[in-house]
């Protein structure tokens, strides 16, 4: 049977996959930057204790962490990535000591040769791996010890509420900015840590994630990095930093290695090869394909009386229209404090507000929302599938509500809180902020949504179980739906694989676990299942082909989505394999991306292809948007990043959002939006739409999306990545090139697209509220339709 082999490959490519996967996880446990027990300086003083480092890892976490600047990338885009900036300010500070000791003047008005000897000095101080093994020592020069002091009180400075640098550390200000200015352009407000102790704390953290950057990894035994270099030439090749030379920074000479440069290429060519296969294979499958012409005449859905647990999620879908207006707002401010960094229009919200909070609330509710429309419609749909309705499911699907808020609120309200600097560090990690981007949600939250989703899970399968005891094919789609069901709820529990005081490196893994193999394995399998589910229920498609499709597609998905996780780790302190895995692999991913086309199309015909369809017309228009942006967004956008050469200038710069947006909005939001008006028709079929308002905002809502980006976040981007690639990281990210009149009118610019695109979430709130009111229907009903003839060949509902 053609089904089983459709398995047998999908299984087989899962379990391979993660095995690959685990195996280097396993290797990043073993070789990950080590966090020492102290470091110490070659005259015996220490410097710090690694507790501290460790300590001070929760000091970020607590002030928003990723959601406020980045570290080794990843992060947010307004403040500096912190492990660039302190490396690059370090050695600036480290040049400039010499140069005065040395030669009694300041290092920028020395000579070629003296800046030469110098710059050789710093090299060899900065990429020396001095870590001890045995004594679990990072050994440092007194001279860097009094750099990092420097750097300690320059970043105080900067986090508490002074008005002047030291007068010794003002020199290497970014852009010879004070204090307050700087807290200005990078929008965080004064005193964004209160107490000097945690300050220290954090100090130590981000001069060890600064020490990874530059570090060279030391050789494995038995591994000959250089053989032949070391025969033809005096100096030894060159190995590569804990983060595979990341950041840009000449000072220290990083720059690409040789993987970086030759896996890009190769990735290039492995994406065509997949794009010419897959093309083939798409030829062969449409010279197979019967027609499928017995469409119904009428709307089979019309047939559906929705059962009580499936009036019960009308209330789920209310709230994701609620949550999309605050998200969008939010969005709005964190936007604006990119151009007024402590306030909003004047208004001191930043005191209260700060961007640090808004950005997290603007990420975590988008992945609220989007998570709550799937859930509604899974709940929605299990019972219409299977035309039962379990006992109790209405008190289920009400109980699950309920918690879903109580988290929602709760765990927003606990990342405000934990930046107020009010909770200790364990209660922060427990209730408050864990600085982890999408993923900020204090632990006991984390664990809250986890057992959410289980019993999400649990109210869909007993919903759908009969329909597997129904005789037919569809239970291999419904089985699919289940699969991707599952493995949503399940691999949000690798977000509790790391512990408060875990190495980021390691925490860096198992987020991307998450987030990755949500956004690009999962998620996709969903999405393909759930509108093919959709068009099948509505005798749109034939169940067989459907099928055969959404095997074949998830298998395609998760062949380069699950190893391509490893995208996000390039240069998170992971050995170079995972480098080379990730690139090739995540090309892959694009291969089904852009060849999407098809499936818009056929999407598109499908709104045409009986006069009742168009009454979901607009549903359908979010799912062709869906695809659209899948080619754009997550295909093109992606690709633009993803190539390590690319990335190795480009992670953490303004083409990072330009993709988030992107992808995320596009791809999940619409879907999200599509399924909320696709259920919302279903709870009350008879009803006919007016839909000019729905027109207005579809078309809002995606040109408002392409404007943001192509308008004002690329170009910033772009710019950046020139910056990136002339001058290195640090200065991309600087108040120094990003203050400039160009690059704050290209900020503003991105109110055009933003403002286009609040329009169409206003007009699609107007809409749906309309459902309720009244005015977004007319009077007259949709034909009656006769159920008995039109069920789709697997329904049995009673
Ligand atoms: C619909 C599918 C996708 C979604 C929803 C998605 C979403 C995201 C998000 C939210 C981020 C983080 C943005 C930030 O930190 O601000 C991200 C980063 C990234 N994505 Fe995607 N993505 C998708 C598909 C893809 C594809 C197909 C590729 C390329 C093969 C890709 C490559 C990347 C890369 C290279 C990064 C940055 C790496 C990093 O900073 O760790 N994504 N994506
Ligand atoms: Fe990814």
């Amino acid at each position: 049977m053609q089904y089983k082999k459709l398995w047998i490959g999908f299984w087989t490519v899962v379990v391979l996959s993660f095995i690959v996967l685990g195996y280097y996880g396993a290797e990043l446990y073993r070789l990950a930057p080590p966090v020492p027990d102290e470091v110490v300086t070659t005259d015996g003083k220490v410097v710090w204790e690694g507790q501290q480092i460790l300590d001070g890892q929760n000091v970020w976490q607590s002030i928003g962490g990723q959601q406020l600047g980045s570290i080794w990338g990843h992060g947010a885009y307004v403040a500096p990535d912190w492990s660039a900036d302190w490396l690059h300010r370090e050695c600036v500070w480290l040049l400039n000591a010499w140069s005065e000791t040395e030669y009694s003047k300041p290092y920028s008005e020395l000579d070629a040769a003296g800046k030469a000897t110098l710059d050789d000095r710093l090299k060899r101080e900065m990429r020396t791996n001095t870590y001890n093994v045995d004594s679990k020592q990072i050994v440092i020069s007194p001279d860097r010890a009094r750099a990092a002091d420097a750097m300690s009180r320059y970043y105080a400075a900067l986090f508490g509420d002074a008005e002047e640098f030291p007068e010794d550390v003002q020199f290497i200000a970014d852009g010879g900015m004070t204090p307050s200015e700087l807290r200005s352009a990078y929008a965080m407000p004064k005193n964004t840590i209160r107490d000097p102790e945690r300050q220290e704390l954090m100090n130590a953290f981000f001069f060890w994630t600064a020490w990874v950057c530059t570090t060279e990894r030391p050789a494995e035994e038995g591994q000959v990095i250089s053989g032949a270099v070391d025969k033809l030439a005096a100096e030894p090749s060159a190995p590569v930093t804990y983060t595979n030379n990341w950041p840009a920074e000449r000072l220290v000479a990083n720059a690409p290695s040789g993987a970086v440069v030759v896996w890009s290429v190769l990735s290039f060519v492995l994406l065509l090869a997949g794009v010419g296969l897959l093309a083939w294979y798409y030829a062969v499958l449409k010279s197979n394909e019967e027609e499928h012409t017995d469409l119904p005449p009428r709307d089979p859905l019309l047939a559906l009386s929705p059962t009580p647990s499936m009036k019960a999620t009308l209330k789920y879908f209310w709230v994701v229209i609620a949550l999309i207006l605050v998200q969008v707002g939010l969005g709005a401010v964190t936007a604006h404090y990119g151009v007024e960094g402590e306030g909003f229009y004047g208004i001191p919200l930043a005191d209260y507000l700060p961007y640090s909070v808004t950005r997290t609330w603007h990420t975590q509710l988008a992945i609220f929302w989007i998570a709550t429309a799937w859930l509604a419609t899974g709940l929605f749909i299990a019972p219409a599938v299977s035309g039962h309705e379990p006992k109790f499911q209405r008190a289920g699907v009400n109980f699950l509500f309920v918690a879903l808020l109580v988290i929602v609120v709760g765990s927003l309200f606990g990342t405000w809180y934990g930046t107020r600097q009010q909770m200790g560090l364990t209660m922060n990690f427990w209730f408050g902020h864990q600085g982890y981007e999408y993923v900020d949600l204090g632990r006991f939250w984390q664990l809250f949504l986890l057992v959410g989703l289980f019993l999400w899970l649990g109210l869909m399968v007993r919903a759908l179980w009969p329909a597997f005891k129904q005789p037919g094919e569809h239970k291999h789609l419904l089985a699919m739906f289940l699969v991707a069901s599952t493995a949503i709820a399940v691999f949000y529990a690798s977000g509790i694989m790391w512990h408060r005081q875990t190495n980021l490196a390691i925490a860096e893994y198992w987020r991307w676990w998450v987030v990755h193999l949500w956004v690009e394995g999962f998620f996709e399998v969903f999405a393909t299942v759930v509108i093919a589910f959709l068009f099948t229920r509505m005798g749109l498609l034939k169940t067989t082909t459907a099928t055969a499709a959404v095997l074949f597609s998830s298998t395609i998905f998760l062949f380069g989505g699950i190893i391509g996780t490893f995208h996000h780790l390039y240069f998170t302190g992971t050995p170079t394999p995972v480098l080379a895995l990730g690139a090739m692999f995540s090309a892959l991913e694009v291969v089904p991306l852009v060849l999407i086309g098809f499936e818009a199309y056929e999407n598109l015909t499908l709104t045409r292809a009986k006069p009742w369809v168009t009454a979901y017309k607009w549903p359908i228009y979010f799912f062709v948007a869906v695809s659209f942006w899948n080619l754009v967004g997550a295909g093109l956008f992606g690709f633009l990043i993803n190539p390590p050469i690319a990335l190795y200038y480009m992670q953490g710069l303004n083409t990072t959002p330009v993709h988030g947006h992107t992808a995320l909005f596009g791809v999940y939001g619409m879907l999200g939006i599509g399924l909320t008006l696709f259920c919302l028709k279903g709870l009350a079929s008879h009803k006919r739409w007016k839909t000019g308002i729905l027109a207005i905002s579809f078309w809002a809502i995606n040109f408002g999306l392409a404007l943001m980006v192509l308008i004002s976040v690329l170009p910033v981007g772009l710019m950046q990545t020139w910056a990136s690639v002339e001058y290195g990281f640090w200065y991309a990210r600087s108040a120094d090139f990003l203050q400039t009149d160009l690059m704050d009118t290209l900020r503003w610019l991105r109110i055009v697209g933003d403002t286009l695109f609040a329009v169409g979430i206003f007009g699609l709130t107007w809409f749906v509220l309309g459902l309720k009111t009244g005015w977004s229907t007319t009077d007259d009903e949709e034909p009656l339709f006769e159920r008995a003839k039109q069920e789709p060949e697997w329904v049995t509902a009673t």
